[in-house]
């Protein structure tokens, strides 16, 4: 039976990064999959989660079962660095810790398929690509509204509001809570205000994916839209991860917020959040959740943290500078100042699908077929080798 089983294609980033391991020319560079390297090229484990370890691996051991939710703390210390000091009067709040952001989205489509079959979930044009795919695992429909502006770079913010003005109320909007994967557009707090206006007028459920709180220009600045939201008052989903502004990549650790209208509406959410999980992993792994609790609960510890993710988020913009500074100086052809407007990890270059496949087979340069490149991957040592690459390419 099973030698007709298909082979699946490989994953448009993770993917990536296996045919780099693979290759062997030792002077390749992986720009594709979201990890932040720092300016030696080392993906660093930072020193406020070795101390939490430490602490952690002094106390008591416990390898009973967490409750399925994950541990209520954890929830509680989560909503707090979402939705701000007060977050506890923001509204009545559902929470659970899932194993990373990819497994908080998964619980949610789980959860919109089971309670609200109807709805469709809206896409920004273009998005990660594992959102339309952990959404079709799910069985919930997606479609797409535009957002980004490839002749001026920006975000194609009339098109979006018009589109949204189009949605059928009763279906959900997914939008990224800041550093939009992959443009690294993001709306001001001015067109959040708007957004968060015409969602509500549509009667349309928002959904912020928020995997890189503190990566664009600081931990509550990028909060923004999500506060808008939330100040708002209506209905909020609100996916986390931890992966990138905590370094705990390979720990699994996510969540998701969510605020209801009342408490019994909180508590019925919570129940169906619980009952997906239950059938999905049935309860979350500890180590990664409590690495977080304990950072956030101690007033040291989250400050070192909160410089460690500083330090992180400027050695991006940083290299942001250097990228156009280095293509300006090398005199590759066209304007790519809007490198520096963009936020977060991820550049959205406009390099074409045949560009980016001359930088890996010509220049061992890996990044996304859509030109994303993972700014976080340039260092001192390979930027003049990218930006060259980049001009050879661009110039043919
Ligand atoms: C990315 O977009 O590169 C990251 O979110 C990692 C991933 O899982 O795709």
């Amino acid at each position: 039976m099973l030698e007709t089983v298909d082979l699946a294609p490989r994953d448009a980033i993770l993917g990536l990064t296996v045919a780099f391991n693979e290759d062997p020319r030792s002077e390749k560079v992986n720009l594709s999959v979201g990890v932040y390297q720092d300016e030696h090229g080392k993906t660093p484990t930072l020193g406020s989660v070795v101390e939490a370890e430490n602490i952690l691996a002094a106390g008591p051991s416990n390898k009973a079962y967490l409750p399925i939710s994950g541990s209520p703390g954890y929830s509680e210390v989560v909503q707090e660095l979402v939705f701000g000091p007060e977050y506890q009067t923001a509204g009545h709040l559902a929470g659970a810790h899932t194993p990373g952001g990819t497994g908080g989205l998964r619980v949610a489509a789980d959860f919109l398929h089971a309670n609200f079959p109807q709805a469709t979930v809206w896409l920004s044009e273009p998005t990660w690509p594992n959102h339309p795919s952990v959404f079709a695992a799910a069985e919930v429909p997606t479609k797409t509204y535009p957002y980004f502006d490839q002749q001026t770079n920006s975000l194609a913010f009339e098109q979006m509001l018009a589109a949204i003005e189009k949605m059928p109320a009763g279906d959900v909007i997914l939008l990224h809570g800041c550093c939009h994967n992959p443009t690294g557009i993001d709306p001001t707090a001015k067109e959040w205000q708007q957004i968060v206006q015409a969602v509500a007028k549509r009667g349309l459920l928002p959904f912020l994916d928020f995997a890189y709180q503190g990566f664009g220009d600081g931990l509550d600045e990028d909060a923004a839209g999500v506060r808008e939201f939330r100040n708002a008052g209506g209905d909020l989903i609100v996916c986390s991860s931890f992966s990138k502004n905590f370094g705990l990549y390979r720990e699994r650790v996510g969540a998701l917020s969510i605020a209801c209208a009342t408490n019994d509406a909180a508590t019925a959410v919570q129940s169906q959040i619980n009952r997906a999980i239950r059938a999905n992993y049935s309860n979350p792994p500890a180590h990664g959740a409590a690495i977080v609790e304990t950072i956030l609960r101690d007033q040291n510890l989250r400050e070192t943290w909160e410089k460690e993710l500083s330090a992180m988020r400027d050695r991006i913009n940083g290299m942001r500078q250097q990228l156009v500074d280095s293509l300006e100086a090398k005199g590759v052809p066209g304007d790519y100042s809007f490198i520096t407007r963009q936020r977060g990890m991820f550049s959205f270059s406009g390099l074409t699908k045949d560009q980016v496949e001359q930088l890996r087979e010509q220049y061992a340069i890996y990044i996304v077929g859509s030109g994303r490149i993972n700014v976080a991957g340039l260092t001192p040592a390979n930027i003049d080798r990218v930006t060259e690459a980049i001009g050879a390419v661009v110039s043919k």
